[in-house]
């Protein structure tokens, strides 16, 4: 269940000039509540201003290595959050945070004999960071590529740390800097699509790989995965999560054909509690219009990246303006992204318990 729970700062750790660590301890009786897989977010509540702030942040941490569960947060230029974390988070403040979700996960499975192969750029690192941890310490006989784009090595988010598990031989690092020469044109400039392509080229067992794990600005996800498929990549093979509400990828979204318009009912299902709106198709959204009703249901970005508000429809139909994080699969089942969904038939039952 999708609630808030209040966690202590274990400590607070600068990484760079503008990005800090944050370590949560879990009390005894959350440590299950909060158990997670690699590459999952944590979603924080803060109060700035007088006013309410949700802000998801993945998880850099390794459920099989590490005690404390970290986030990495970097400045925003205006970010509310982001800088009141940099500026005044200090160790003992408690924290309201929403227990681990996220669709972007690597399974670690001790027995598997895989390469994963990553991409990121910037503070993507985050969740890449608690992948690559986890498949090095619990996957034995598993390999890690990971091209890793940043301005310069003092700029890099867990520089040291990358440079230390590099010496594990089943990892292999590629730093990319876009203002720092390195004497190898392949590992200066951005990751583009011309500078995937070549890498590629370089070593074409790279395609071989089980799976593609991509976190960064939105060009570059694109100019990999375009990239990735244009080689025959299987796109069921290439995973990516986006921290911002993307503009290329809009053009995927498809529109279902809608059958009703007018006033719809909608049950929601939130903590064993029921409630029952009017809600209109062309009206506010179904997370919106429970929240109006009074009924706690669980957001953090409203914009169709993060899935904090997934919930089931369990009868009826409901379509989404947006999607960006639920699979093909999970929409097949009925789950939709409350923050983007409007009823498109009479009735219609929505269930976050069942998320
Ligand atoms: S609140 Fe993030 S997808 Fe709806």
């Amino acid at each position: 269940m999708s609630q808030f729970h209040t966690l202590e700062v274990a400590k607070v750790i600068s990484l760079t000039d503008d990005t800090v660590s944050v370590f949560f301890q879990v009390p005894e009786g959350l440590k299950e509540t909060f158990t997670y897989q690699p590459g999952q977010y944590l979603t924080l509540k803060f109060n700035i201003n007088g006013k309410e702030e949700r802000r998801a942040y993945s998880l850099c941490s390794s459920p099989y290595t590490d005690n404390l569960m970290e986030v990495a947060v970097k400045r925003v230029e205006n970010g509310i959050v982001s800088n009141h974390i940099n500026d005044n988070l200090k160790a003992g403040d408690k924290i309201e945070v929403m227990p681990p979700q996220g669709n972007f996960i690597l399974e670690i499975n001790p027995n598997e004999n895989h390469h994963y192969v990553a991409f990121s750029a910037g503070s993507g690192i985050t969740p890449i960071m608690s992948m690559l941890k986890s498949v090095l310490a619990k996957e034995k006989k598993s390999k890690f590529t990971l091209f890793y784009g940043n301005k310069t090595k003092v700029s890099t988010i867990f520089h040291k740390e990358l440079e230390e598990l590099s010496k594990d031989e089943r990892f292999n690092l590629i730093s990319i800097y876009s203002r720092e020469n390195t004497g190898d044109p392949l590992t200066e400039g951005r990751i583009n699509k011309e500078k995937v392509n070549t890498l590629i080229k370089q070593d074409l067992n790279l395609l071989k790989a089980d799976g593609f794990f991509m976190c960064g600005p939105e060009e570059m996800i694109v100019s990999v995965a375009d990239t990735l498929k244009e080689f025959g990549v299987n796109k069921e093979k290439i995973h990516y999560e986006l921290f911002t509400t993307p503009i290329l990828l809009v053009k995927e979204t498809q529109k279902p054909e809608i059958d009703f318009e007018g006033t719809a009912k909608v049950k929601v299902i939130y903590d064993d509690e029921e409630v029952e709106l009017e809600l209109n198709t062309k009206g506010a959204t179904i997370l919106d219009a429970a929240m109006e009703a009074d009924v706690d249901v669980p957001f953090s970005c409203k914009g169709a990246v993060c899935c904090t508000c997934k919930a089931l429809v369990t009868e009826g139909k409901a379509i989404m303006e947006a999607n960006y994080s639920l699979s093909d699969a999970e929409v097949e089942e009925g789950y939709i992204l409350t923050c983007q969904a409007h009823p498109v038939s009479e009735y219609v039952v929505v269930d976050y318990d069942e998320a």
